[in-house]
């Protein structure tokens, strides 16, 4: 338990890297691009992924695909995160990858993804039905790539079939680095409550580091899926989005024994305000606000007359101006 005191405590590693600390940023497509990858460098995030990337779009050199992959040194080590369903293909992926970027630190293959685009190829969480080539896609990249190989799976397809130590074992006995698993099955999808209570001391039967995601919205969540599951790390995702301060109360929390505040509204401005920079600079202002109208909204909330920021910002987005005018605009009506 606690008492070993700072960094020691939290500290775990993948590979030859040393991870100081609890916290992990989820892959989601259509989020952790490079701007929100760095934006969560700055709340202390310990370790990042690409959004999936397609093993068929890096073969067929598909530009939208390659455009996913790191092109520079990152503040915080990244994996990219690749998804296929035939070893063969996912060794040819790993190789484009090699060639085509040296910024990053390890490969993921997505074993979770219940999208039906993604699951009728047979890759994400159909991949979960057959445990074997689960352990034989990590021996292919694993013949190509020297660096860390690791996996982020589902308990399993659905609760007739819930694999997960199978799957971790054959995981394990191919040489996986960490695996991260989604305390869901695929039929659950996104909703409903994660079974931690399911996967109880998991990381006590495992030789690899475990990351444990679902519902992590805040620092007492952290705490209770890490102490049912005894898992290295837990990994920030849907919590993440409006509230990027999460990440540094967890690791305060387990380096200094002391819980931080919420943020205040004044700091959440300031937060909602900065990632739209990192993101503008990114993909340009036009892009960038149309993705904003589904991210900007989730910074304002326990707030008196909410509905009405988040419903502009949701409809009304277009420039940064429109996203200064709007807030300024509500700050003004809560002075009232
Ligand atoms: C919009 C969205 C996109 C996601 N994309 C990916 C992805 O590309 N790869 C992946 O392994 N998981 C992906 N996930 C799953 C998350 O990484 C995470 O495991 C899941 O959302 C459960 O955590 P939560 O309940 O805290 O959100 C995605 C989730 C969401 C909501």
């Amino acid at each position: 338990m606690r008492g070993f005191g700072g960094l020691s405590f939290s500290m775990w590693k993948l590979g030859n890297l040393e991870i100081n600390g609890k916290t992990v940023l989820a892959p989601m497509a259509g989020y952790t691009s490079f701007a929100y990858r760095e934006f969560f460098s700055e709340f202390g995030v310990n370790l990042t992924y690409t959004e999936m990337v397609s093993d068929m779009g890096l073969i067929y050199g598909n530009k939208e695909t390659i455009s996913y992959l790191p092109t520079k040194k990152e503040t915080v080590p990244v994996g990219i995160q690749l998804f296929g369903s035939d070893p063969d293909n996912l060794k040819k992926a790993t190789q484009i990858v090699m060639e085509k970027t040296s910024y990053f630190d390890f490969i993921d293959v997505n074993m979770g993804c219940p999208v039906p685009k993604v699951t009728k190829t047979g890759a994400g969480s159909a991949l979960l039905k057959d445990p074997k080539k689960c352990g034989d896609i990590i021996r292919a990249i694993k013949s190509v790539y020297p660096g860390p190989v690791t996996a982020k799976i589902r308990l399993g397809w659905d609760d007739k079939s819930i694999n997960y130590l199978e799957v971790i074992k054959e995981l394990e006995e191919a040489g996986v680095a960490m695996i991260a698993i989604h305390a869901r099955t695929k039929k659950d999808l996104y909703s409903g409550s994660p079974r931690y209570e399911l996967i109880k001391n998991l990381r006590d039967k495992m030789n690899v580091p475990l990351l444990v995601s679902g519902n992590i919205y805040s620092l007492d969540d952290a705490i209770n899926a890490l102490e049912i599951t005894k898992a290295d790390a837990v990994m920030i995702a849907r919590g993440g989005v409006g509230n990027p301060l999460v990440v540094h109360q967890i690791n305060y929390y387990y380096e200094n024994d002391e819980r931080i505040e919420d943020a205040s509204l004044e700091e959440q401005v300031d937060y909602c305000l900065r990632l739209a920079q990192y993101l503008i600079e990114e993909k340009g202002e036009e892009k960038a606000m149309l993705i904003y109208r589904s991210i900007a909204p989730k910074f304002f909330f326990n707030l008196p007359k909410v509905k009405t920021i988040k419903t502009r910002l949701a409809n009304e987005l277009r420039t940064y101006k429109d996203l200064e005018n709007i807030i300024y605009e509500y700050l003004q009506e809560l002075q009232k």
